[in-house]
Parts: C-alpha cells; structure tokens; sequence
C-alpha cells in the first residue's frame, strides 16, 4: 500500500463516493468490512432459530403466513450479505466454515430462548427494530456491495417490526394472561435488545476506525439511545412498562435515559456461554450437515454444465 494510494482512497471517503470490489481499498478496511458483513450475514441465518422454533405454533393461519415469510427473508438477508462479504475477496465456504467452528461471532441476541409466543411479538417488534435502526445508517455505509444490500433489508424489516409490535398490541389489549405474557416477553428481551448496538462507545474497539471509513456512521451508544428514545413511546402506547426502574425522561436533552447495562451477561453470551449458543451452534451444524448433498449435488451440476459449455 503506498502513500498516495491510501491518501486517494481517505479522499474518496470523505467526499462520500462509493468504494467498489475492484478499487484499491487498505487491507484492514477490507478485514474489518468482510468480519462485520459475514457476522450481519451469519446473524441473519443464525437468527432464523428462535423464531422458526414457533412456526408450527402460530396461533392462526395469518400469523403463520407472515412469520413464514419473515423466516424465509431472514434466510434471503444472509444469502445477499454472504455475497456483499465475497465482493471482498473471501469465499462464503470460507466464511461460513469460520461461523461452525466458532471463529466468527454473530449478535448476541440470537441466543436467548422464544418461551411464548409473545416472544415473536417481541422479536419483531424489539430485536428487529433494533436491526433497523442499526441497518438504516449502513445504507448510506462506504462500501457500496454492502450499502445496496441493505436497503431491500431494511425495508424487509420494517415489515418484520410492524408484524411484531402488531403481535404485541394484540396481545396487549388481549385477556389479562395475553397481557402478561405480552409484558413478561418485553421484560425478557428489552435488555438483551439494548445489548445488540455493541459495547459501549469507549469499549468499542472497532468504532474510531470504521466511523472514520464511514463504515459506521453512528457510535454504538449514539444509535442504542436512539432505539431507547423511539421505543418507550411505543411500550406504553400499548400500555407494557419497561423492565428498568432507572427510566426516566430527561426533558432539557429529550432523551428516554436508561439504568445500567448488565455488560458482564454480554460478556458471557457472546463467550458462547449464552442461554442458547450451544444449541443454536449444534443445529446450525446439523443443517449443515443435512445439507452436503445439495451442495454436492449443485456442484456436479455446475462442473457438468461447465464442460458442456467448452464441448
Ligand atoms: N453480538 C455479538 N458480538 C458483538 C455484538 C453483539 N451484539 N456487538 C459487538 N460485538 C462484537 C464485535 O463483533 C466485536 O468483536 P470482533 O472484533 O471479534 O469482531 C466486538 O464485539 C467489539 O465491538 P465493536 O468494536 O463495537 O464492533 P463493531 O464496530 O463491529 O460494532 C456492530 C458492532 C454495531 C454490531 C456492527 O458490527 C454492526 O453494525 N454490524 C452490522 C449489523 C449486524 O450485524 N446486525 C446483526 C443483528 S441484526 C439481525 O440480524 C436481525
């Protein structure tokens, strides 16, 4: 890498032009991109878990429909970013390869069982609306495979997050028992929600870089208050308290401010000592597995497609 080239490239940056596979690019700007996209990418497919655990129990044949269709574009955002991530040089063999034998992480959040079916209303709801605001700024993301590919995925989950917190609503002005199940997934996930934007700003080892590369555009705290700030309104809309007694609206600044972060339980999740981690690692191995043959099976196509070609 020489001088002039990295001075170009810092250029190009800061007037917000579109770095593409094939422009020079530094080697740790192509490190840090293909480990965030492949562990977005493995997020995704690891986070059809705890939904798909409820497809079979929906209490209705809508509810089935849509959380369905949820759990099949969860499956396409993986797909797009695995590709996004091979723009970069890395093979999704390899990528994926580093995902079943724990070497890559994927969010914290995807770890945490689905108890009730309140959970899917949580999830939408809560885990996908922390994804959006997490996401919306990555569309404007300096890499331009990556940036594409996130605009059809935020507006999927959208989708995704109007379906949970219709869930939950539902569930809200439900029996006293649907309320209570309403309230007790709120009480469950709001923290670990919190916990997915990352450590906080001064313990966030990729943030100075990745904000200057404008792969980051907001700093984990910044868009975690965010999420506190359009959330709150939305809880007692539908008339569930936030499990955080700290909560209180600071007028002079208009922001919802929030107790401490339990970051010792983060720790330990993402250490792979989660509530669910060995679970969802050891079915995402199986499907794997289950799947050889197909892969296999497209492989042989190709190779027989690719010689009838040069016949
Ligand atoms: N779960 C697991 N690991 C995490 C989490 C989390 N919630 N937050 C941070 N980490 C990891 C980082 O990957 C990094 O580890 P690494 O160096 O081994 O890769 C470490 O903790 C330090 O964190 P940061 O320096 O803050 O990392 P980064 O700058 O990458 O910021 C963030 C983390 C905000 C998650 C960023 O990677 C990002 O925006 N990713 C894209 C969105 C995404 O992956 N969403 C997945 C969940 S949403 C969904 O799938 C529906």
């Amino acid at each position: 890498e020489d001088a002039a080239q990295l001075a170009r490239f810092e250029a190009r940056v800061a007037d917000e032009e579109r770095i593409e596979p094939n422009d020079f690019m530094p080697a740790a700007y192509r490190r840090t991109l293909t480990r965030q996209i492949s562990q977005h990418a493995h997020s995704e497919i690891i986070g059809m878990q705890p939904e798909g655990n409820w497809i079979t129990r929906a209490p209705s044949l809508r509810r089935k429909a849509a959380l369905l269709a949820k759990v099949q574009d969860e499956c396409g955002h993986g797909l797009y970013l695995y590709a996004a991530a091979e723009t970069l040089g890395t093979s999704r063999e390899e990528l994926v390869e580093q995902l079943l034998s724990g070497k890559a992480k994927y969010s914290s959040i995807f770890n945490y069982p689905t108890l009730t079916w309140a959970d899917m209303g949580a999830i939408g709801w809560l885990v996908d609306g922390a994804a959006i605001m997490n996401q919306i700024p990555l569309c404007r993301c300096s890499y331009g495979p990556y940036a594409r590919a996130m605009i059809r995925v935020c507006k999927e989950e959208s989708f995704h997050q109007r379906q949970g917190y219709e869930i939950m609503l539902t569930l809200a002005r439900g029996t006293a028992e649907q309320k209570e199940m309403a309230q007790d997934a709120l009480n469950r996930w709001w923290w670990p929600s919190l916990m997915m934007f990352g450590p906080p700003d001064a313990a966030s080892s990729h943030s100075d870089s990745s904000m200057r590369w404008k792969i980051k555009r907001f700093s984990n705290d910044e868009l975690r208050q965010k999420f506190v700030d359009a959330t709150v309104p939305q809880a007692h809309f539908i008339g569930l308290t936030l499990p955080d007694p700290d909560l209180t609206f600071d007028e002079a600044a208009g922001h919802w401010r929030y107790g401490t972060i339990d970051w010792e339980e983060f720790k330990q999740v993402i250490a792979g000592n989660g509530p669910c981690n060995r679970d969802r690692m050891a079915t995402r191995r199986k499907a794997h597995e289950d799947g050889a043959w197909v892969r296999e099976a497209a492989r042989a196509f190709a190779e027989k497609r690719a010689a009838a070609k040069t016949a």
